[in-house]
C-alpha cells in the first residue's frame, strides 16, 4: 500500500472508530424451534446484510459474525476487536456441501474429519477460492472452515444466507467470552448487535488444523484432541510452536511481580487478565505450598492474590485460609480462590477457565497463581491457553516434572 492510501484507510478506521454504534442485544432461547429462532434472529440478518457486525453464541465460545463475502462488514471485525489485519478469520458454515465453493478441493482426510466431527469444535484450513476476500485469509491462500454445533449460530448463518467470518467475539488480546455480558464488556458501543443464548459449553476456542499439509498440522489444540483426529485419519503433526507454549520459558528462578517482569512470550500473550498470571507446576503437594508461601510474600507486601486451583485441592486451601466461598456467593476473600472444577470432569475445567480469568478483572486482584492441570484429554487445550494468559510465565517447583 502506498503512503497515500495508508493514510486515507488510517482516516477512515478513525471515522468508524469515532461513531459510536447503539448495540442492540437481545436473548434467545437456544432450545426454541428452528422457525422461532429464525424469526427472532431475522433483524440481526438484516444487520449483516447492512455490512454490520453481531455477536452470537456458538458452542465453543461467542463470535463477532460478518459477512464472509462481504469485506465492508469485515473489516468492522477488526476494528471493533482491536484485531491486526494480519491474522485470517475462520469462515461459518451450515452445510457440509457449502465447503466445496469456498474451497479449491477437499482431501480424502478433510471428508473424513468433516463425517466425524462436523458440526462441532473443529476448524480445517484449505486452499481457498477466489470468492474469498483477501481480508478474510489475510492476504493468504489458504482458508480456515467451521461448522458450529449450535443451534442459535446455525440459525443465524441460516438466516443470513451467506457463510459468517467470526473471531471470538473479545477485545483482541482479552479471554474468550463464553457469556453475552463478556461481550458487552469488551465491545457495547463497537458492534451493532449481541444476540444473548447463554453460556457456551465447551468454553475454549475451536481445534484448529492445516489440511493442506502432509500429513495435516494441528495449529491450536481445542475440544477435538489430537487423539480423537488421529483415531480418524492416522498421525497428524503438531506445530513445534504448541510444545514450547506448553512448557513455558520460565526456570526455577521466580519472576518478579508485577512490573518488572520481561514477557519474552509478548507474542503469545493472549487471553490475559489483568492481574498478572504465573502457573505453577510440579508434585501436587509441592505446588499448594509453594503457592501459599509465594502468596503469603505477596500479601505482605500489599498485593492481593488470585489462586486457580481445583476442585481436589480446595481442602488444602481451606485448612491455610479458612472457608472459601464460591463464586455464586460473589466474594472474593484474600486470597481468592477459584477452582476450575473437579480433575475429573476435564470438559467442564476448560468451560471454565475464561469466565474465571475474566472474574479476576472485576477484583483487585494483582497476581493470579495457577496450578497447572494434566495434559490429558483437553488439558493440554486448558495449558496452552492459561500458558499464553501467562506469557508463558511457569514456574517448575521441583525437577521431576520438567519434560
Ligand atoms: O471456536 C472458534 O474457533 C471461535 C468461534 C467463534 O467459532 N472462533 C475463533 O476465531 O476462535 P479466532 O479468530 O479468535 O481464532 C482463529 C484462529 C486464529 O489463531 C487464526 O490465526 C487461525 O485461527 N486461522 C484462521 N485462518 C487461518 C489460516 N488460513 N491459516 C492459519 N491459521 C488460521
Ligand atoms: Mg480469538
Amino acid at each position: 500500500m502506498d503512503e497515500k492510501k495508508a493514510k486515507q484507510q488510517e482516516n477512515k478506521n478513525r471515522l468508524i472508530e469515532e461513531e459510536k454504534i447503539l448495540t442492540v442485544m437481545t436473548t434467545v432461547n437456544p432450545g426454541s424451534s428452528k422457525e422461532a429462532l429464525l424469526s427472532a434472529l431475522y433483524p440481526f440478518g438484516q444487520m449483516i446484510e447492512k455490512s454490520g457486525v453481531v455477536a452470537f453464541p456458538t458452542e465453543t465460545v461467542y463470535g463477532l459474525g460478518a459477512s464472509a463475502l462481504d469485506p465492508k462488514g469485515i473489516e468492522k471485525i477488526f476494528i471493533a476487536k482491536g484485531r491486526p489485519s494480519d491474522n485470517p478469520l475462520i469462515v461459518h458454515i451450515t452445510k457440509t456441501e457449502e465447503v466445496f465453493d469456498l474451497v479449491e478441493s477437499v482431501p480424502e482426510k478433510g471428508i473424513q474429519l468433516m463425517k466425524a466431527f462436523w458440526p462441532g469444535p473443529l476448524t480445517m484450513i484449505f486452499k481457498k477460492e477466489k470468492i474469498i476476500p483477501d481480508i478474510v485469509t489475510a492476504g493468504g491462500d489458504t482458508v480456515a472452515i467451521r461448522m458450529p454445533d449450535h443451534p442459535v449460530a446455525k440459525a443465524l448463518i441460516e438466516i443470513s444466507g451467506v457463510p459468517l467470518v467470526a473471531p471470538s467475539a473479545n477485545a483482541s488480546g482479552k479471554p474468550s467470552p463464553t457469556t453475552a455480558r463478556h461481550v458487552w464488556d469488551d465491545l457495547d458501543g463497537k458492534i451493532h448487535g449481541i444476540i444473548d443464548g447463554g453460556s457456551c459449553l465447551v468454553g475454549i476456542e475451536s481445534t484448529v488444523i492445516d489440511m493442506t499439509l502432509k500429513p495435516p498440522m494441528l495449529l491450536r489444540p481445542g475440544g477435538i484432541t489430537q487423539k480423537m483426529i488421529e483415531k480418524v485419519i492416522g498421525p497428524i503433526q503438531r506445530d513445534e510452536q504448541l510444545d514450547e507454549i506448553y512448557r513455558g520459558n520460565s526456570s526455577k528462578k521466580e519472576p518478579h511481580f508485577p512490573g518488572k517482569v520481561r514477557s519474552p512470550g509478548m507474542k503469545y500473550t493472549h487471553y490475559a487478565p489483568k492481574a498478572k498470571v504465573l502457573i505453577l507446576r510440579g508434585r501436587r503437594e509441592k505446588v499448594i505450598e509453594k503457592v501459599q508461601e509465594m502468596e503469603k510474600n505477596y500479601r505482605e507486601s500489599g498485593q492481593k492474590v488470585g489462586i486457580i486451583t481445583l476442585d481436589e485441592n480446595l481442602k488444602d486451601y481451606e485448612k491455610a485460609y479458612g472457608k472459601i466461598h464460591g463464586e455464586a456467593e460473589d466474594i472474593c476473600n484474600n486470597p481468592c480462590i477459584r477452582s476450575l472444577g473437579s480433575v475429573k470432569e476435564v470438559e467442564k475445567m476448560a468451560a471454565n477457565l475464561f469466565a474465571i480469568l475474566r472474574d479476576f478483572d472485576q477484583t483487585d486482584v494483582k497476581i493470579i497463581l495457577a496450578e497447572a492441570v494434566e495434559d490429558r484429554e483437553m488439558g493440554y487445550a486448558i495449558m496452552n491457553r492459561l500458558s499464553k494468559a501467562a506469557g508463558q510465565n511457569i514456574l517448575y517447583v521441583d525437577e521431576e516434572d520438567r519434560s
